[in-house]
């Protein structure tokens, strides 16, 4: 038996769906969108207007052409961050950041005349609004934070977040990677400047395709980052001033556009909150169940309704490297040991430098996959004793 739970890495199986429509834009159009007037040409154009579309709609957005796609999130959160950032700018951003935020703000910080700080989150990860009011100062002009932890799955209080940002003209961007299509993401109501998304975990697209939305506010703040040939304004050898295009150079990824908006389109006909029902419950199951066998700790919350089904243990008896090694070649099971690329947020919860064993629930999991893991889990640590 195979059991795949590593989903916070990358969802894995895709709606079938998802890999008819790559293969069909390789094989059947194949065009470079937005560079050519003829047919098949303008059917990708079609398709990545459809899959912008698709996207204002699952973040509750309303600007098609504040959506950028880019490679993937880490290259979506370094141009919302170095396109923006000043010299005498103070930052906010949280110690359950991954390395994608942690790494371009250290960059910034050694390059740029600017104040960071890492706000420390409680050892469930979630970031305490008091702590955060206390950290803004005057100069406080950008606040980068993640929705949902990627070793715990702790939800961030975005919304609390985004009202005090508001209100003090503070730009607010969202790291969107572990919630996007597993809960809710409502730009509006978060109340950010921008939200940087990935397609190939939640969203159910496949690798290589990423991107972000960015209302008026921050792209008006933002320099362009990769200059190229856009398709637009030929004529000119600058960058053109006008979204997406300001942020969209080089040839796009139309057979990841065609798969990400079959993986969006999946998630609507299915229902976002169904799909996140369901592995919530089976994410309950499980953690009930680790919580039954002895030696094993769970780190984050215990009630899978404050979390997303990313769920990190440890066992006193075997490292989780070897737990992890021991699942796979014995059992079929892959899950993600060690640091995630997030060093801070297993400083927060108490588990660096050594890491933990992470399962992540994806929307193809069902209760076979969980008591399988549990069964083997339990075989293994009985077999420690
Ligand atoms: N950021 C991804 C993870 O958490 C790759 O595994």
């Amino acid at each position: 038996m195979k059991v795949y739970l590593d989903n916070s890495a990358t969802t894995y199986p895709k709606p079938e769906e998802v890999y008819s429509s790559v293969y069909n834009y390789m094989k059947n159009i194949g065009s470079n969108p937005g560079r050519g007037g003829y047919s098949s040409a303008l059917e990708g154009d079609r398709i990545i207007f459809s899959c912008r579309e698709a996207l204002m709609k699952i973040f509750n957005f309303d600007k098609l052409e504040n959506i950028i796609f880019t490679a993937n999130i880490t290259h979506s959160l370094n141009i919302l961050l170095k396109s923006v950032v000043k010299d005498g700018w103070h930052i906010i951003t949280s110690s359950m950041e991954h390395n994608s935020v942690l790494r371009p703000l250290s960059n910034l910080k050694e390059t740029k005349n600017i104040d960071l700080d890492i706000i420390e989150c409680s050892e469930n990860g979630v970031l305490n609004i008091e702590d955060f009011k206390n950290t803004l100062k005057s100069n406080t002009k950008l606040v980068v934070l993640t929705h949902a932890s990627n070793i715990i799955g702790s939800i961030q209080p975005l919304k609390h977040i985004g009202k005090i940002c508001k209100e003090r003209g503070i730009y607010f961007v969202i790291d969107s990677a572990q919630s996007a299509g597993a809960i809710p993401v409502d730009f509006y109501e978060i109340g950010c400047n921008a939200l940087a998304f990935t397609g190939h975990k939640s969203l159910l697209g496949p690798q290589g395709i990423g991107g972000f939305l960015i209302d008026d506010n921050l792209n008006q703040e933002a320099l362009s980052f990769i200059e190229g040939g856009t398709g637009s304004l030929s004529e000119s050898i600058t960058q053109p001033n006008f979204l997406p295009d300001k942020f969209e150079s080089g040839t796009l990824n139309a057979p990841g556009i065609a798969g990400l908006l079959a993986g969006i389109n999946y998630i609507t006909e299915e229902g976002l909150i169904s799909i996140q029902e369901r592995e919530r419950e089976l994410c309950q199951h499980f953690i009930d169940g680790l919580l039954n066998i002895p030696s094993i700790k769970v780190y984050g919350a215990t009630e899978a309704s404050l979390r997303t089904p990313t769920i990190s243990i440890n066992s006193n008896k075997i490292n989780n490297a070897e737990l992890g090694f021991v699942l796979d070649r014995d059992y079929g099971i892959m899950a993600r040991t060690g640091l995630h690329c997030a060093p801070l947020a297993h400083r927060t919860i108490k588990t660096f430098p050594e890491g933990t064993l992470r399962f992540s629930l994806g929307p193809f999991n069902d209760i076979k996959d969980i008591d399988y893991t549990l069964h083997c889990l339990n075989l293994i640590i009985k077999g420690c004793d």
